[in-house]
């Protein structure tokens, strides 16, 4: 379904002198069809990266994108249009996401509009009604706005929003991180619920193993914008080879901290190849 082949990105910064940011470097893996692809690792260690270059938000510094057997990372915009509809993307943040001045229900007909133009006004509200469902809403929700729903709602909108597409792959980055723990829960449940009734490809970011641990099939460890370990995650989880893995296992932010100095210090000194 999706194969990325040696991506790397680097941003360049600075005006007079120019400095650059490896974001990704030579990350490599496959999803295959109905299955949820973790990528776990701290803030910064290049994840957003990779899902901007999947969607072509960012141009990759080199590398392939393959998707449904085409690749996509030189494709031209009208073609790559195309695609886009095929993977939808949700965020940590769904309030950002949903225009504050629609109802819920207008929200989902406009997208429907947009992505479904075959259909009829008649088709449009009642595909509405069943999205709202299918994400766990009810129809007096229909007509609120989106401060007058919670943020676990409203990222059961942003989620209806994207399926109203009928996408071959979902990609959700951080989709839960600014979510109460309880509310994470039950967003969890949902995503798997719907990828399974769907056989829905998924690309799942989090920083958080257990999560991870819960959702997904396969996962990648990233650390500063390489993968450093990649398996299925009962052998990840089980049998961690990197000491980096075993410390987001450890989920000790201090530990975390502590090997972070370590290889800093040890990069000052320029001893790069020991782990
Ligand atoms: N638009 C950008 N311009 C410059 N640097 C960026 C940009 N976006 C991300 N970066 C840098 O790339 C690195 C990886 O960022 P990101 O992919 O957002 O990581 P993550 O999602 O894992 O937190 C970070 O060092 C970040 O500062
Ligand atoms: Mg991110």
């Amino acid at each position: 379904m999706l194969t990325v082949n040696d991506l790397c990105k680097r941003y360049s910064s600075g005006v007079w002198k120019k400095s650059y940011t490896q974001a990704v470097a030579h990350v490599s893996f496959h999803i295959e069809k109905g299955k949820v692809l973790g990528i776990v690792g701290e803030s910064g260690s290049g994840k957003s990266t990779i899902a901007q270059c999947i969607t072509r938000l960012v141009e990759p510094s080199s590398g392939e994108i393959i998707f449904r057997g085409e690749e996509i990372t030189r494709m031209k915009a009208g073609k790559l249009n195309k695609y886009r509809r095929n993977m939808q993307m949700i965020f940590q943040d769904p309030d950002s996401a949903l225009d504050p001045k629609m109802t819920i229900s207008e929200s989902l007909e406009e997208a429907l509009k947009l992505n479904q133009c075959h259909y009829s006004a008649e088709e449009r509200k009642r595909k509405t009604d069943e999205l709202i469902a299918l994400v766990g809403l009810n129809a007096e929700h229909k007509n609120r706005y989106p401060h007058q729903l919670s943020g676990g709602q409203n990222q059961r909108v942003v989620l209806a929003r994207a399926l109203s597409f009928d996408p071959e792959l979902l990609i959700a980055d951080e989709p839960t991180a600014s979510l109460d723990v309880s509310v994470q829960a039950q967003i969890l449940t949902l995503l798997k619920t719907i990828q399974r009734e769907k056989e829905l490809t998924m690309l799942l970011i989090s920083h958080d193993m257990e999560i991870v641990r819960r959702v997904c099939d396969e996962v990648i460890v990233m650390y500063r914008g390489e993968a450093v370990e990649k398996g299925r995650v009962e052998s990840v989880f089980g049998n961690p080879q990197h000491v980096y893995t075993r410390l987001l296992l450890d989920c000790n932010e201090e530990n975390v901290k502590k090997w972070i100095d370590y290889k800093k210090e040890k990069g000052k000194r320029g001893n790069k190849n020991e782990e």
